[in-house]
């Protein structure tokens, strides 16, 4: 399983990402119709920042948040603790490409950023299909191949041949049962975000 660099871990924990993920959770909100009654995952978690905004904008009544790097895991942990709603969630160290849930969990599953890390990135796609149920939404934010050919990303070590663009994204959705509601959109990291429903 691919790690991230010692650049690229400062940066996810930065006050930088942190202010970037309010706007990818504001978006993600913006453009599906969470209900607040649903069980959410956030997969992937990093730092915990973004569970704690799903927490405070959604407050669902569970959510489960696992990242396979238990430091970064750590790192959540101390973050969420002392969350007013930190008894709703579950935070785990868990792998994207088996994720320890049961199928049809979760009404939605949130992830920015973590599909691309993963060599066996279908999998985690269809891992994040098979926990939801139907009419559950996966709420996704990524860059592209080309993407990670530019800027600040040729500065991180990704295996960028083995990554997808727009159009293996989408068919790797359409294996998964994921059906994509909408355009697909860009924010400022990625350039492939989105929805996408589970089919019944
Ligand atoms: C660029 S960071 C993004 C973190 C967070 N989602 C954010 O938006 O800041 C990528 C995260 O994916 C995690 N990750 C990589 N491969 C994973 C896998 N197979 N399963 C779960 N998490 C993984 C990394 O440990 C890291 O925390």
């Amino acid at each position: 399983m691919a790690r991230m660099s010692i650049f690229e871990r400062w940066l996810v924990k930065s006050p930088f990402r942190a202010w970037l993920q309010r706007g990818e959770i504001r978006a993600f909100l913006r453009w599906a119709d969470l209900s607040p009654h649903a069980c959410m995952l956030d997969m992937g978690c990093g730092t915990g920042v973004s569970s704690a905004l799903i927490l405070d904008a959604l407050r669902p009544p569970c959510l489960a948040a696992f990242d396979f790097d238990s430091s970064m895991v750590g790192v959540a942990y101390r973050h969420l603790a002392r969350h007013r709603h930190q008894q709703r969630l579950h935070l785990a160290v868990a792998d994207a490409t088996h994720i320890p849930y049961r199928d049809g969990l979760f009404d939605a599953v949130f992830e920015s950023g973590v599909v691309h890390h993963i060599p066996d990135w279908r999998a985690a796609v269809r891992e994040a299909g098979r926990v939801l149920g139907p009419g559950g939404r996966f709420c996704f934010a990524e860059p592209s191949r080309r993407r990670l050919r530019r800027g600040l990303y040729r500065m991180l070590p990704h295996s960028v041949e083995s990554m997808f663009d727009v159009e293996e994204w989408r068919s790797a959705l359409a294996e998964a049962g994921l059906q994509v509601e909408g355009p697909l959109r860009r924010l400022p990291l990625w350039d492939i975000c989105g929805l996408a429903m589970k089919q019944a």
